[in-house]
């Protein structure tokens, strides 16, 4: 390059810095806010520069995570977990797969009393594991008594490390006859239950410096629309969740000078598992099943337990570099 034109780049790089305006990193007092902002501010708080905050509290040390402790880096043990919709179908699962890798799971849901599968799944539960699984009643739409309920398992824990949000709800209905009651409905426990539990979990997290982990069940469901079935609101109810966890993730990853912070937040997006919500579709939509099974590369549903692996992957350690994205499990059903 040669000297005009180096000039030249100067110049310019000076006006843009002088047209752009200097973005503050947020102070403790504004990233306090963050989580309680409220419309009248004057000064909007504004995502930090990353590199003046880097989230250094998942960086895990080569020496430990290397050979020291088989699969170290997917150890839970100690760790205090919460999942809603946890009473049974894919809520109950993960619940049981993070008490298998040996965490202390509040599995949270709407049901007065867990489905007929929780005692299996407590019976399931091996002492020599670690773990232990809990069962709370509670609605997320109720999001004032939610937070109060996070808030106290976090308080009688001294932490709170990971949530996995998967309490959702599908309604099969044209969309001509959607009513705003139906949708309202439907976002309420979708999306705004999804986020308030995040936001219960993450201000624990915060309080703690625990640099959990928030894993959104989302689905394949959120990407495409679902041959043979009408569920318009359920699907962009998960497309919303989808880009929730990216908003969630760009803001709670920056590690603040009293060590707070550092949050990852993911979502998984499975296919079409066989649960409570999905046999029920069955017996609403006659051959629907079969259209489901002809739709993926294995041409099969999936279980429940093939998604044991990747929320025990979000919520621990494995997982360190990953947040903002979304990990699709589908049988290949969105890959052609
Ligand atoms: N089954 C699938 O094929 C599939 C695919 C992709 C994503 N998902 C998602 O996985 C999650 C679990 O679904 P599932 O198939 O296990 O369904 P499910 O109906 O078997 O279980 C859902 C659980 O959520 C609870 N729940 C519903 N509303 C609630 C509320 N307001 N507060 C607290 N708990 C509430 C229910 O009581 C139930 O125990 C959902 O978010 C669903 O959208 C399911």
């Amino acid at each position: 390059m040669n000297a005009a034109t180096r000039a030249l780049r100067l110049a310019t790089r000076q006006r843009v810095c002088a047209l752009v305006p200097q973005i503050q990193p947020l102070t403790r007092l504004s990233a306090a806010r963050a989580l309680h902002t409220s419309q009248s501010r004057q000064t909007k708080p504004r995502n930090p520069d990353p590199r003046d905050h880097p989230n250094t509290a998942h960086k895990p040390s080569i020496d430990e995570n290397i050979g020291r402790k088989r699969f170290g880096d997917f150890n839970v043990a100690g760790k205090v977990f919460v999942v809603t919709g946890g009473a049974q179908g894919l809520g109950l699962t993960m619940a049981e797969a993070l008490v298998e890798a040996g965490g202390k799971v509040y599995a949270l849901d709407r049901a007065p009393e867990p489905d007929a599968q929780w005692s299996e799944a407590i019976s399931r539960v091996l002492p020599e594991y670690g773990g232990s699984l809990h069962y709370r009643q509670q609605d997320v739409s109720d999001t004032a008594h939610l937070d109060e309920l996070i808030a106290s398992i976090a308080s009688e824990n001294g932490r709170l490390d990971g949530v996995v949000a998967a309490a959702g709800v599908q309604q099969v209905t044209p969309a001509l006859d959607y009513g705003p009651d139906d949708v309202a409905r439907m976002l309420e426990i979708n999306y705004t239950g999804v986020f308030m539990t995040a936001q219960a979990a993450a201000r624990q997290m915060f309080k703690y410096k625990t640099r959990g982990s928030i894993c959104l069940i989302a689905s394949m469901s959120g990407l495409v629309a679902n041959k043979g079935l009408l569920s318009p609101v359920y699907n962009s109810s998960k497309a919303a969740v989808i880009q929730l966890a990216r908003n969630l993730a760009m803001e709670w990853s920056p590690v603040w000078d009293d060590g707070s912070g550092g949050i990852r937040v993911n979502c998984i997006s499975p296919g079409h598992i066989l649960t409570p919500m999905v046999l029920k579709n069955f017996e609403e939509v006659p051959g629907l099943r079969e259209t489901w099974e002809a739709e993926n590369m294995m041409g099969r549903l999936a279980e429940t337990t093939e998604f044991k692996g990747a929320v025990l992957f979000l919520l621990s350690g494995a997982s360190s570099f990953m947040t903002g994205n979304n990990l699709v499990i589908d049988g290949g059903h969105t890959a052609w």
